[in-house]
Parts: C-alpha cells; structure tokens; sequence
C-alpha cells in the first residue's frame, strides 16, 4: 500500500483562504476581519461584532441600529420549540440547544434557502433565539416559568434577563457582553470546521450550526470552562492546588483551561477575562476560589515552556461563575457567543465552496476470505 504523509488533527494544515479572523498563535494576535480583539474588546459590542463578522465591515449607525432591531425582534421560540425543549428538559442544556436548533428548521420559513440574504436573515433569528433557548430550557427545569424577552434590553442584557427574571445591573451585562465578543470567532477551530463541513455539501444553516454546536461540547474545545470550575472545586482550598495540579500532571492528565492548538504563548482573550473576573470578583468580595484559580495558574507556570498557557476558558467560567450562571450552562454561553463565527464561516463557504472531504489512509488488512455466519 502507498506510503503517504498523515497529518493527524491535520495540525498545521492549511484548509482555505479566509477574512473572518487571523491568529498569530506565537505573538498571540487576534483579529476580527482585520480589527484588533483588544479593540474589539475595550470599544465594541457583541452585536456590532456579529455583524462585523457577517458583511466583512463595520457597519454605519444606521446600520448598526437596524441590526440590532433585526436580533431584538426575532428572540420568539416558536410552540412547537418550547415543546420540544420541555419534553427533554433533564438533558444536558447542550443537548437540549442542539435539539431546540435542529427542531427550529422545520419552522423556519427561509429553512431550504442558502442565499447570502436567506442565510442572513436565519442567522439573525438563530442568533437572537440562542440565548433565549438557553434561558428559557434552564428556568424549565427548575419548574419556573419562562421569562418573555424584553426587546428594550440589548441581547446580553435579554439573556440575563431571560435567565434570571431580574434586569441585570450595566457591569454584569458588559460582562456578558465582553465574553461574548472575545468567544465569536476563532479560524478554523473544531467546532467551526464542523460547520464548514456541513455547509461544503450545501446542507443549509441550521444543518452547518446543528454540526458546530455538536462538536463545541466536548471537553477538549467549548467544554473547558465547565471543567475549569470542576476543578476549582475538587481542589477545594488554595493550599491544595499546587499538590493537586502536580499529581493531575503526574498522571498524564490534562489541566482544563491550558494549552492551545494554535496559541503557543497567552491566549490574547484570556487577559480581559482575568481582569473582569478580579475586577467582579473584588467587587463581591474575592472568593477563595478565585485564589485557587491564580494557585493553579502558578502551579501550570513551568509548562510554559513547552508553549501551555491560560487558554480563553480559564477565566470564563470565573465570569460565569461570578455572575451566578450555573456551570452546565458555560458551554451553551460559548455557543451563544460562537454562532457569530460559525455563520461567517459557513456564508464564506457558500460564497466559495469546495466540498471538504479529506482522504483516509488505510491501514488494514487486504483480501481477507470472507467465512459465512454459519462457519464462525
Ligand atoms: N495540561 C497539561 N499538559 C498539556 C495541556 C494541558 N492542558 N495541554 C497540552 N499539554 C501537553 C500535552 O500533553 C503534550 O505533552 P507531550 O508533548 O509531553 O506529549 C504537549 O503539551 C502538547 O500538547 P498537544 O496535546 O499536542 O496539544 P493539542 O494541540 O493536541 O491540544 C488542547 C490542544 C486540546 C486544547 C489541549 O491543550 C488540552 O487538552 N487543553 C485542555 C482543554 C482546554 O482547555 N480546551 C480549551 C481550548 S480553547 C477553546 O476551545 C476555546
């Protein structure tokens, strides 16, 4: 059998052109279509970003403000989808958003359109429904009623609010609103490679974002956050996070929260993270296990060398954490914030597509006698 070089994860490989974000994982540089994460960051908001991302430029006031009434309008699940998310309220809230999304395309009235127009307008609903689902699923199942949104809230405002029942104060909602912008967009990580997939058969939006939401669960990529505060908890008390971290090391595990496909230095999103988190976390009265956070953050420091930083969920789940949202919901808030990149993705693979299908190298046996049921 033909020898062929195997690039497994395919690390380092190219895969396309593209204009949705640059990463520069040795300087550790960030850009959204060009603009600078720590602008983005300090100046932005989640919804400017989105749209940022989607048409490739900022868009004017004007255009600003009619994106923003586009998301405010469409945050409605339709009967059917509260149904939906009713009858599977004891899931994982992951599964129930997958579920709550594939289950939307049956009432989306553009659902078999890939136009750039169609994909725009079931991104605007997908994107304004997605915080709402999250909310509603979690009020569901504590027995609460769900709470209707309020379009005079922008949408991380909506989101507390939906969650909650409460209006949220303005450093809690630019809370939400910052980890929004830091998680839209990021190359060609797991999860947006997923729907890149799906959307190069010319499977349809809900189809590309079903796919990505899939593949952010897991621990390895948008799972992390949950972990982070998993072990912030079985380590318990500052003193024990050193010993605690040496032995996870010593077993070949991996410390949730550190280490990066592509950022072999700190992870440009982490720093705002980490001041929000003291910030809100002095403002509350400094719990202990933010200082366990900083423990393990010193106990990881001789890794640096090998290029393992603080990754973006490090101190995303502190936020979460702080701000009183429960760590099964850390995921579906990656997503919330991600559906941003996974549908500049997918419109910049429709607008150019190549169906993505990659090779398997076989490495099996050949020309095996086939022996009938009855014979085995
Ligand atoms: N803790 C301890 N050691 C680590 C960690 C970690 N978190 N991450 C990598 N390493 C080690 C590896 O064991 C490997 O060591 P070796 O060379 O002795 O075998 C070396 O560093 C290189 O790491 P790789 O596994 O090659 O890195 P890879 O690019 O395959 O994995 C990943 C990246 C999956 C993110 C990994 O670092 C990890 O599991 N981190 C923890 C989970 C996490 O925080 N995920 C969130 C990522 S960010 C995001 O999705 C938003």
């Amino acid at each position: 059998m033909d020898q062929v070089e195997l690039h497994p994860g395919l690390r380092g490989i190219y895969l396309d052109n593209t204009r949705s974000s640059f990463i520069d994982g040795t300087a550790g540089t960030l850009l959204y279509q060009g603009y600078n994460i720590h602008d983005l960051a300090r100046e932005s908001t989640f919804e400017e970003v989105t749209y940022l991302l989607w048409f490739g430029r900022l868009p004017t006031m004007a255009e600003l403000r009619q994106f923003d009434v586009d998301l405010r309008t469409n945050r409605a699940i339709p009967p059917g989808v509260m149904a939906v998310i009713d009858l599977i309220k004891n899931g994982h809230p992951m599964d129930v958003l997958r579920t709550a999304v594939s289950a939307l395309a049956a009432f989306d009235p553009d659902a078999g359109d890939n136009s750039f127009e169609a994909s725009i307008r079931k991104g605007a609903r997908l994107t304004a429904q997605f915080p709402a689902i999250v909310a509603t699923h979690a009020r569901l199942r504590q027995g609460k009623a769900p709470v209707a949104p309020d379009p005079l809230l922008n949408h991380a405002a909506n989101f507390l609010y939906m969650l909650h029942g409460q209006k949220p104060d303005a450093t809690s909602t630019r809370a939400v609103d910052l980890d929004l912008i830091l998680h839209a967009e990021h190359g060609s990580n797991a999860s947006s490679f997923a729907a890149r997939v799906a959307a190069s058969t010319l499977a349809d939006l809900h189809a590309a974002v079903t796919a990505g939401l899939a593949t952010l669960k897991g621990p390895l990529h948008g799972g992390a956050a949950e972990g982070v505060m998993a072990l912030v908890h079985a380590i318990g008390s500052p003193e024990n996070a050193e010993p605690y971290v040496k032995r996870l090391l010593a077993e070949g595990k991996h410390v949730m929260g550190f280490g990066h496909r592509v950022y072999k230095t700190e992870d440009p999103r982490a720093r705002h993270l980490r001041d929000l988190a003291r910030k809100m976390g002095e403002d509350r009265g400094l719990p202990a296990w933010y200082t366990i956070l900083t423990r393990v953050e010193e106990a990881m420091a001789p890794l640096r060398q090998k290029g393992i930083h603080v990754n973006v969920d490090f101190y995303s789940g502190a936020v979460y954490y702080l701000l009183g949202i429960p760590e099964d919901l850390f995921v579906p808030i990656f997503a919330i914030s991600r559906i941003a990149g996974w549908i500049c993705q997918v419109l910049e693979q429709y607008a150019n597509n190549n169906l993505i299908r990659p090779l398997l190298h076989y490495a099996g046996p050949v020309d095996l006698p086939y022996v009938p049921l009855k014979d085995r």
